[in-house]
């Protein structure tokens, strides 16, 4: 590479590295794994050693840790948090052994620790008086975040310690973690919701701890497991690690269960290679082994080095599978938001023990800092055991005949034009009518946690765009059973079972529908914040961006993208579409308790010209009433609209209150007109 490349590959190489970290640490939406982060920044480091001249104090490998998020309140640690050495054979793990005992010779009699080294993410708890004061993320392991709130909704997190005998003050480190099998479900319903997937569960650990809301944090179901006490004041009675892991229990922690005390290395040795074989059976995602000298002693006097590692203390990793296989192609999927999503082709390869034929390569820059080409020999990883994983070309096995994968200019789906806005990654088709994002817009509006409507999948929502029957989502709610049956493997009762379920997603709460609309950035937690923020999809759409990003957990970008999505015309009257269709526009607690029509019970009979009569049931409801089926002698009044029914007859009889669509309006005092549905 001549300089001019080099200097060239190293500003593509920071600026992935840039945008990977702000993605992991500022959006919580981690977007490279790490074994691919790793890659990048190593090739960066080599290629600012060997090219000090190109070295520069912004680049990002000269940065320490990472910055806390602005958005959480920062949290100075007592201690500074340690890290670990990694040992990645058994010669490295003899190596750091045989420093220590040069160290101290007392370490060649020592015992040692072993603890399956669980993939999640550190935590810090100030304990005083037996009491938590404090949790905290590591941050830079000088300044977390502090998530005192989101940590107590973990039950492994003792509020108040049991027994006495513990340091007055103390900080206790920990990690915390999403079981296997919670990371499994939570990305199936990512995916469902057409987000990301996270790609390990330590990034997912991470993220939810980091969540504004409590009750997000509470929903993702994380786990604690403590391995470490730091005394401020008082002192520790346990003399060895083992002691402490027994002290954290009695206190009412939980520790690693599968730890073991080994009387030396030959020992270590060989539980090393157990647990190696244990990995894949593991309910959690373990990146290897953390061996401990076991006396307390020994390990204050070993101390630590550069301020960051215990020298007593070493991970011994586990290197993750790898494939060697071809790049067959690369392709673009439209999302729902437009973003156009590269994805890599495979030659199907044996990988942990399924067959990989694709993996997602991110973005355009990702594509291009990796610097894999249509042909080459590349390697593959499968991160957190889960997503795979293109880590980058076998450029020694190049032919000349790789191609350049040229990022399209025009969306693949409609032929438009694309866009990069400034500041984004993300390469998008912006036409509204774009096929394939109305195609995965109503995937997405359809999924579990947005309008979960059963029995309506890809493949029936593809059926229905080509048939023509719907458009987009609020087509949805005119469908009929009759025109179902018309289309392949519909039968009669599963067109009806269909309908149902179409009908029954109109009660979904605000969140859901408002997540479903697939507005850029707001995901399902910040959909709960603007729904319980607002109420009513009318409040969201008439708040300005100041007062949307001045609610705790939603930001400036967010804030815009939702101005930006109500102040289009097309995006309103879909909204009045929806509404006219009988959707929930209001959140039910939004109810005006206080309303006009406070107490009041309401019969509805006949049509109405103006609303359909699940949206007259709303409005009653908002203003505080309530509607009921039929009439009884606690009916104080009945609206009638046109053809009534025998409700009619029965409010006469009773002589219960008989208003008409007019005066109920009236009474609602609306400004309803004909065509503007709910709003
Ligand atoms: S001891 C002084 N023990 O691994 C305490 N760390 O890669 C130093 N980890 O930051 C850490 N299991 O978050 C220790 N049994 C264990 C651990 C463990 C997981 C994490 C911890 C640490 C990271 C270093």
């Amino acid at each position: 590479m001549s300089h001019g490349e080099i200097a060239e590959r190293i500003r593509l190489l920071r600026k992935v590295i840039q945008e990977a970290n702000q993605a992991y640490y500022e959006l919580d939406e981690p977007e490279l794994s790490d074994a691919e982060y790793d890659r990048l920044f190593r090739e960066l480091q080599d290629l600012e050693a060997s090219h000090p001249n190109l070295l520069t104090p912004d680049s990002p490998t000269q940065r320490v840790g990472s910055a806390p998020a602005e958005a959480l309140h920062k949290h100075t640690h007592l201690r500074p948090m340690l890290s670990l050495a990694n040992a990645f054979s058994h010669d490295e793990l003899m190596a750091w052994a045989e420093r220590n005992i040069r160290l101290n010779p007392d370490v060649a009699t020592a015992d040692y620790t072993t603890e399956i080294k669980i993939d999640g993410a550190a935590v810090s708890l100030t304990y005083e008086e037996g009491k938590l004061v404090t949790g905290a993320s590591r941050g830079n392991g000088v300044v977390g975040e502090n998530v005192t709130t989101n940590l107590k909704t973990i039950e492994d997190v003792p509020l108040v310690l049991r027994g006495e005998s513990y340091p007055t003050l103390m900080e206790i480190r920990g990690e915390v973690y999403i079981p296997l099998e919670t990371f499994v479900h939570l990305n199936r319903e990512r995916e469902e919701a057409g987000d990301p997937p996270l790609a390990n569960p330590r990034n997912a650990a991470a993220g939810s701890l980091r969540q504004l809301d409590p009750a997000m944090t509470r929903a993702r179901r994380l786990r604690m497991l403590a391995f470490h006490v730091e005394p401020l004041r008082g002192s520790l009675a346990a003399t060895t690690h083992h002691e402490v892991l027994t002290q954290l229990v009695q206190w009412g922690f939980r520790v690693e269960s599968h730890h073991r005390l080994h009387a030396n290395l030959e020992e270590v040795r060989k539980r090393i290679s157990e647990v190696e074989s244990m990995l894949s059976s593991l309910p959690f995602a373990a990146d290897g082994v953390v061996i401990k000298v076991n006396p307390r002693n020994l390990q204050e006097d070993l101390g630590v080095v550069g301020g960051r590692e215990p020298r007593w203390a070493i991970a011994r990793k586990f290197a993750p599978d790898v494939a060697i296989t071809r790049l067959l192609d690369v392709k673009i999927n439209v999302g729902r938001t437009g973003a156009l999503n590269p994805w890599a082709v495979l030659e199907p390869v044996e990988l942990g023990g399924v067959t990989v034929s694709s993996a997602t390569l991110h973005n355009q820059d990702v594509v291009s800092a990796k610097d894999v080409r249509i042909g080459d020999w590349v390697e593959v990883v499968r991160a957190g055991e889960v997503i795979p994983q293109v880590l980058g070309p076998l450029r020694d096995r190049r032919d000349g005949s790789e191609r350049i994968f040229e990022f399209p200019r025009v969306c693949p789906a409609c032929s438009m034009p694309v866009e990069r806005p400034p500041d984004e990654v993300m390469v998008y088709c912006v036409n509204p009518r774009c096929p394939g994002r109305i195609y995965e817009g109503i995937v997405h509006f359809a999924s579990r946690s947005a309008m979960d409507i059963r029995g309506l999948g890809a493949e029936r929502i593809r059926q229905l765009l080509d048939a023509g029957l719907v458009k987009d989502v609020s087509d949805l709610y005119r469908l009929t059973p009759a025109q179902l049956v018309q289309l392949e493997r519909f039968a009669e009762l599963s067109a009806e079972q269909l309908v149902a379920a179409i009908e029954a997603s109109k009660n979904r709460p605000l969140s859901c529908l408002l997540f479903g609309l697939g507005i850029r950035h707001v995901g399902k937690s910040v959909a709960v914040l603007l729904a319980r923020h607002f109420g009513t999809m009318e409040g969201l759409g008439a708040a300005n961006r100041e007062t949307i990003s001045a609610i705790p957990g939603v930001g400036p970008v967010i804030a815009e993208a939702v101005t930006d999505w109500f102040g289009d015309p097309d995006h309103r009257a879909l909204l009045t579409r929806l509404g006219a269709q009988g959707l929930l526009l209001s959140e039910p607690d939004a109810v005006e308790r206080d309303g006009a029509l406070k107490g009041k019970t309401y019969v509805l009979t006949g049509s109405m010209e103006t609303m359909t009569r699940d949206q007259a049931r709303q409005h009653i409801e908002r203003a505080g009433g309530r509607v009921v089926g039929g009439v009884t002698g606690k009916t104080d009044t009945l609206v009638a609209g046109h053809d009534p029914g025998s409700k009619l007859d029965a409010a006469r009889k009773r002589g219960i209150e008989i208003i008409d669509e007019a005066e109920l309006r009236r009474r609602l005092a609306l400004t309803l007109t004909t065509d503007d549905g709910a709003r």
